[in-house]
């Protein structure tokens, strides 16, 4: 079991270089197999969510190695056409591999995703889509088998802007004859990264970033070069560390337009922030205020998976802060935890009250989930005293090196592996 221990009152200074986006290099990841081609990703993340794709990409026959931040991809010799329940506990997301699959071979099989440590995980848009675009999908003990006898354009009106799902159909539509228009899609910054690298590929793709995207027509090249944006959500995390420990902390090559939403909370809570093109400096050295509510929802609006660490940035900013989270049923499992260190929260349903307090103090916590376990360690940086972070393996399925990243900063952080 991984372990955090953090003496928190230490202030954060110095510059930092965020690493690429995970939820941005495991679509890609799963397009490389379109075509037989050789890729070349660069910027990407050391991340076991990135090594379990990897996996998933050799079982396929493909040949997948990495070589510091770049990952070479061969699908050429791809032979097989299943993921193996193994791979799919690995990684719940690797349902994105559906498409990429289908668009390739016509047939996959793979075990139905379950739910996970955010509450059920259902997949009905992304069959939905699939299916509209000719694919015909069932499911037997828990398995699904998908084929088609050549997929076709068409239109697909998703009825919310899922990002897997569009990601699935848009992966899919790329070997489909004719046009296909996706409606109401996702326009998280990861789905423009996804049609960059497919323009890449040779599909013809457009309107990613809008809620309708259109794919039409490929002509597939043999070798590709891309490199990965780099990572909101670390971002928004480095942010939030910064903002419960006090300092001035530089991110460089970052977009910081693809977190705003993140940075006019912290701003409005007493934050200085200066954006740069590629950078953006926060400054927290004045007493905090509780932001206005924050109300998770698609891009561009508050990101889900930030709700938690501004949660932990918000512990003891004066007033009251109301966070209403509308993407995962079960997304304020860091509560409890955070609870334990003297945090005033209360939660009703999707709503959670996070009234600020004069200190927070250090306490044995266990984090439940990536995003939960980087809140308790921004939590414990603002606290006094020692912090344990027990269970702390799901921070390394999203952040690479981040108690490195903090200690250069000027944190007191270890990590120790302990049975
Ligand atoms: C992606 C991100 C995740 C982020 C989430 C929302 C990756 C690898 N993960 O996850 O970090 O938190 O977007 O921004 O990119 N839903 C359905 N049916 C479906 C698909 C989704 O009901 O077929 C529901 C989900 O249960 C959830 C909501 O839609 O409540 C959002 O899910 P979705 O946008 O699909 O998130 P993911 O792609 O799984």
């Amino acid at each position: 079991m991984s372990i955090w221990r953090i003496h928190g009152g230490k202030s954060l200074y110095g510059d930092i270089k965020i690493q690429g986006a995970k939820n941005a290099v495991l679509p890609i990841m799963a397009a490389t197999i379109i075509t037989g081609c050789e890729t070349e990703l660069i910027n990407c993340p050391q991340l076991s969510d990135v090594e379990a794709a990897m996996s998933i990409l050799r079982h396929l026959g493909c040949i997948a190695q990495r070589d510091g931040d770049t990952v070479y991809i061969n699908s050429h010799g791809m032979c097989r056409t299943d993921i193996p329940h193994e791979l799919m506990r690995e990684m719940r997301s690797s349902v994105i591999f559906l498409g990429a699959i289908l668009a390739r071979t016509h047939e996959a099989k793979m075990s139905y995703p379950g739910g996970c440590e955010l509450g059920p995980r259902p997949i009905d848009l992304h069959l939905e889509a699939l299916r509209s675009l000719g694919a015909d999908i069932y499911d037997s003990g828990g398995c699904l088998h998908c084929s088609d006898r050549g997929l076709h354009g068409t239109r697909i009106n998703l009825s919310f802007p899922s990002v897997g799902a569009t990601e699935n159909a848009m992966l899919a539509a790329c070997a489909a004859e004719g046009e296909t228009v996706i409606t109401n899609a996702a326009r998280e910054p990861e789905i423009l990264d996804l049609q960059e690298f497919l323009r890449k590929l040779g599909v013809s793709i457009h309107g990613a970033g809008t809620p309708t995207i259109t794919i039409d027509g490929f002509k597939p090249r043999s070798v590709v070069g891309h490199r990965v944006m780099t990572d909101r959500i670390a971002s928004a995390t480095a942010l939030c560390c910064t903002a419960s420990s006090k300092g001035c902390v530089t991110l460089k090559g970052v977009v910081p337009a693809h977190f705003e939403t993140v940075t006019d909370a912290l701003e409005y809570m007493g934050c200085d922030i200066e954006r740069g093109r590629n950078s953006l400096k926060i400054t927290a050295e004045k007493p905090l205020r509780a932001p206005k509510p924050i109300v998770t929802r698609p891009y561009p609006d508050f990101p889900t998976d930030a709700q938690p660490l501004l949660m932990a940035a918000c512990l003891k900013a004066e007033g009251t802060t109301v966070f209403t989270e509308n993407i995962f049923e079960n997304r304020y499992r860091h509560v409890v935890e955070l609870k334990r260190l003297g945090a005033d929260i209360s939660v009703v349903g999707r709503v959670a009250m996070v009234t600020g307090v004069q200190k927070l103090v250090g306490a044995q916590v266990s984090s439940a989930d990536l995003r939960g376990g980087a809140a308790l360690v921004t939590a414990a940086l603002g606290a006094q005293g020692e912090t344990v972070v027990y269970d702390a393996g799901h921070i390394s399925r999203g952040y690479e090196g981040l108690s490195e990243m903090l200690i250069s900063l000027g944190a007191d952080v270890s990590v120790t592996s302990e049975d």
